[in-house]
């Protein structure tokens, strides 16, 4: 009889053992596969820019993603390649894309910031890198709700050099106007493991092997329709903190794909050593800062209109290139 009973414990304990394991096991489950959802309308525009493109439709938005950080480089740009610029008859205008800053000092700033210049989309989000796809969206969003209008849509980051000259030169050549996306084309992308990298990508985050094709985020350009439809899809795609490889996702997703927007390379997602002929001649350049961009900016324009060598490449990187 005690024996029996014994037993009996024994599988009670055994099946009780057994719940307890099932359950533990699905609470846990969902927990460590809860990830970050994408959700289009989340967050509130704590800024908008003066423009209506309704009224006033740009052949081309420069979205430029920045932080609280970068004022001096926001200046920089607004003195060159983002000045308001009428280019081939073609109105240009450059807007910087921001999160909420820090500190109620920092935010200050870049509220009044953006009331002097009319040029700061924000919204509310934590500005950090690792909310970069959410920077960009905002940029995507925005042009959904506001800007629709406008021909082309680049974006781009506040350590470029662009050349608005030639790239507006290169689209008016290129005629298109929908489902078109260019810039430096990365495919076959792999997934960087090591921990140590700037870039570096879970399992858990992405646990494919390959990226999509994608443009490198320092420079890629999209007429503005691409804009709206990668909005549309961006919830229906696995989130990456990676912004470019997010909005890559959404092309496959689109069937949307990657085109040359000439047939020698235009986008230089690393620092070239500057030279006018050379920089007449490229879309983006990147590592300049601030000073370097005022010289490059202010040697490129006063040589418009001048003629190159066909060499491109000037040695001493000085002015003598120019005939
Ligand atoms: C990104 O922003 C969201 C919304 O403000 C915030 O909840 C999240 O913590 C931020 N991400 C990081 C890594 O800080
Ligand atoms: C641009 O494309 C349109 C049709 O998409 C065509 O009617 C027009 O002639 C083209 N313009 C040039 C300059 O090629």
């Amino acid at each position: 009889m005690a024996c029996l009973k014994m037993r009996c414990i024994f599988i009670f304990l055994l099946v009780l053992g057994a719940i307890c394991l099932y359950f533990s096991m699905n609470n846990l489950t969902p927990l460590k596969e809860e990830k970050f959802v994408f959700k289009k309308e989340s967050g509130v525009f704590l800024q908008l820019p003066e423009i209506d493109c309704r009224q006033n439709p740009p052949f081309l938005v420069l979205l430029v993603t920045s932080s609280h950080r970068q004022a001096p480089a926001r200046m920089a740009i607004r003195q060159t390649w983002g000045r308001a610029n009428v280019v081939e008859g073609r109105q240009i205008k450059t807007f910087f894309l921001l999160g909420a800053t820090a500190t109620q000092h920092d935010m200050t700033a870049v509220s009044q910031e953006g009331q002097r210049h009319g040029d700061i989309i924000q919204k509310d989000f934590v500005d950090v890198y690792a909310n970069l796809t959410l920077k960009t969206m905002m940029g995507m969003e925005w042009v959904h709700h506001f800007c629709p209008q406008a021909a082309f849509v680049m974006k781009t980051d506040s350590d470029m050099f662009v050349n608005v000259y030639y790239l507006t030169q290169l689209l008016l050549k290129k005629n298109r106007t929908t489902r078109f996306f260019t810039g430096f084309d990365i495919t076959n992308g792999l997934p960087i493991r090591d921990k140590s990298s700037k870039w570096f990508v879970s399992k858990d985050e992405y646990p494919w092997d390959r990226y999509p094709p994608f443009c490198s985020g320092t420079g890629y350009v999209f007429s503005s329709d691409v804009a709206s439809q990668v909005y549309d899809v961006s919830e229906s795609v696995p989130f990456i903190k990676l912004e470019d490889v997010f909005v890559g996702l959404c092309l496959a997703k689109l069937n949307i794909n990657l085109e040359e927007l000439h047939s020698e390379q235009t986008f230089f997602p690393w620092r070239l050593s500057f030279s006018i002929c050379r920089f007449h001649k490229i879309v983006t350049c990147h590592f300049i800062a601030p000073p370097e961009l005022l010289v490059y900016w202010h040697a490129l324009e006063s040589s418009l209109g001048k003629k190159c060598p066909i060499i491109l490449q000037n040695p001493k990187g000085k002015k003598s290139g120019t005939p």
